[in-house]
């Protein structure tokens, strides 16, 4: 590969992904024997190489739990206020909520209507509440159904909750709760200590999720919660935008701006580690080698490659930088080399196909905006236009969203500019309705599994040994198209492209 991409250095070629193909090779791998796992970061693993961009019609706490169920990763995009970002991510890590040590809790004296008033007040979606008495000790539970039975709510909660509790102790795991709840037929399960204080809850829809077999293909931190990423920037404000993710339990942030390779982002990625060492860091986008000593020396746990691929990015015919994503990606891998930092290959993915060349580059992961946004889970609604079912996307530096977000026009670096004079770097537009995200994911993990197949790759880091790329012409790249017949169906896997 090494030899591949330095003739084309010689020649001064920079390539993408529609200039190569991988050659194939003697193989004994059955795509689906084959390990997808890879890393992002340092210290956050994937299950398969696949992580959602931070754009706001592709990634909030839906997409990023659907994705880190099938074992990738969302970064919840930052065009939020942060405390609304922080709760986004708080919906991700609670989602797979094992033991909730802290149960909310109201004593059995206080009035039904009372402590309606006060769930709708604090927004809490759940209505099973553990019931103490003045002491603190459990007293019983109120779940839905009591709230529902309930003829008068002006009668003191001790009047409609359920006694006739089953408990168990503080340590008791959570396959011995699912066992417990499903051989008593119980929804909730209190633990107490000896003395009858609460010593937390396992409810049973959030167990079963956890303890069901899809658990293995889960991207799960140590505490068995999903994980999940989150974006921030380098101007005023980010870094207690950063401390409320880290507070929230956020797995890694992300610094996105259009060009990493700065005084601002290095400064950013100092001041990160030192105040939150334990989390790891990712910094993007850049597209040169020499960015990657200057980021490492900063100390970023992992970093991410595209200038202007992205589907919806206008920033290399406004600016007139940037390098063909391919040759960006093995650049700044060759660079980073010997450091165990990873690389993320961002934007510019258009088939699965493209997914096993990014890795064979050396990127240890893909991120993805538009192959993404047509899914049930992107945000925002399926919308028809003569009679096919789209979903919206936009650029993070499209008009719209720098009009509309402080967080889109700094990752442009047009904080200081009136909305009046804004220079645009993305557009706006639609993509196909493609569905749940599960099903998508099929297709592009399918993709990824028939690439290594056909190099004989067991691994992703076999992958990258092995793999030898060749550079194709217009002719070879129309022929790997479908051609000269009428497409009259798509498949799952492919649509007429543009
Ligand atoms: P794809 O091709 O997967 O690319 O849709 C997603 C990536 O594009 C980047 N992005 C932008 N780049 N102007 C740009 O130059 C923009 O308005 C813009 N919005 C997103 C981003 O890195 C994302 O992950």
């Amino acid at each position: 590969m090494d030899a591949f991409f330095e003739r084309m250095e010689a020649l001064e070629l920079a390539l993408t992904y529609d200039d190569v193909r991988l050659g194939t090779a003697y193989s004994d791998v059955r795509p689906a024997h084959v390990d997808v796992s890879s890393r992002f970061s340092r210290n956050i693993p994937l299950k398969i190489p696949i992580v959602s961009a931070a754009m706001d019609t592709v990634t909030e706490a839906l997409m990023a739990i659907e994705l880190a169920k099938q074992g990738g990763l969302g970064v919840i995009h930052r065009n939020f206020v942060p405390a609304d970002q922080a709760k986004e991510v708080t919906r991700v890590k609670f989602y797979l909520n094992g033991l909730i040590r802290v149960p909310i809790t109201f004593y059995e004296d206080e009035m039904v209507e009372s402590i309606l008033r006060v769930r709708q007040e604090k927004g809490y979606s759940f209505h099973t509440f553990p019931i103490l008495r003045r002491d603190g000790m459990l007293a019983g539970i109120v779940t839905e159904n009591d709230f529902d039975m309930a003829k008068d709510h002006s009668v003191p909660v001790k009047s409609i909750m359920t006694t006739d509790l089953v408990t168990r102790g503080p340590e008791c795991s959570i396959e011995e709760a699912h066992r417990v709840m499903v051989e008593k037929k119980k929804k909730v399960l209190p633990l107490i200590h000896s003395d009858k204080r609460l010593a937390g809850l396992y409810v049973f829809n959030d167990v079963h999720r956890i303890v069901s077999g899809e658990r293995s293909a889960h991207n799960v931190d140590e505490n068995g919660q999903l994980r999940v990423g989150a974006a921030i920037g380098v101007g005023e404000g980010e870094v207690e935008r950063a401390q409320l993710l880290v507070n929230a339990n956020v797995d890694v942030l992300v610094i996105d701006v259009a060009h990493a390779h700065s005084k601002l982002v290095l400064e950013m990625v100092r001041t990160l580690k030192s105040r939150f060492s334990k989390t790891d860091v990712v910094a993007g986008n850049i597209s040169e080698p020499e960015a990657v000593p200057d980021l490492i020396g900063a100390g970023v746990d992992g970093i991410k490659v595209g200038q202007g691929p992205g589907s919806i990015c206008t920033t290399r015919v406004v600016a007139g930088i940037g390098c063909p994503q391919v040759t960006a990606v093995y650049n700044c891998v060759k660079a980073a080399r010997g450091s165990g930092i990873p690389v993320c290959a961002d934007g510019g993915i258009t088939y699965s196909g493209d997914i096993p060349i990014a890795l064979a580059a050396g990127a240890s992961s893909v991120m993805l905006g538009s192959l993404l946004a047509g899914t049930a889970e992107s945000p925002g609604e399926v919308i028809y236009v003569e009679g096919k079912a789209l979903k919206r996307i936009r650029g993070m530096g499209s008009l719209s969203a720098m009009r509309e977000s402080k967080g889109s026009r700094e990752r442009y670096r047009q904080t200081d500019v009136s909305l009046k004079k804004l220079v645009p770097e993305g557009i706006e537009g639609v993509v196909p309705f493609r569905g749940a995200l599960a099903d998508v994911l099929i297709q592009y993990v399918g993709g990824l599994r028939a690439g290594m197949g056909y190099v004989g790759a067991h691994n992703v880091e076999e992958l990258q040994q092995k793999a030898f790329f060749r550079r194709i012409t217009s002719a070879g790249q129309k022929e790997s198209h479908p051609h000269d017949i009428q497409l009259i169906s798509e498949a799952p896997n492919y649509g007429a492209k543009r």
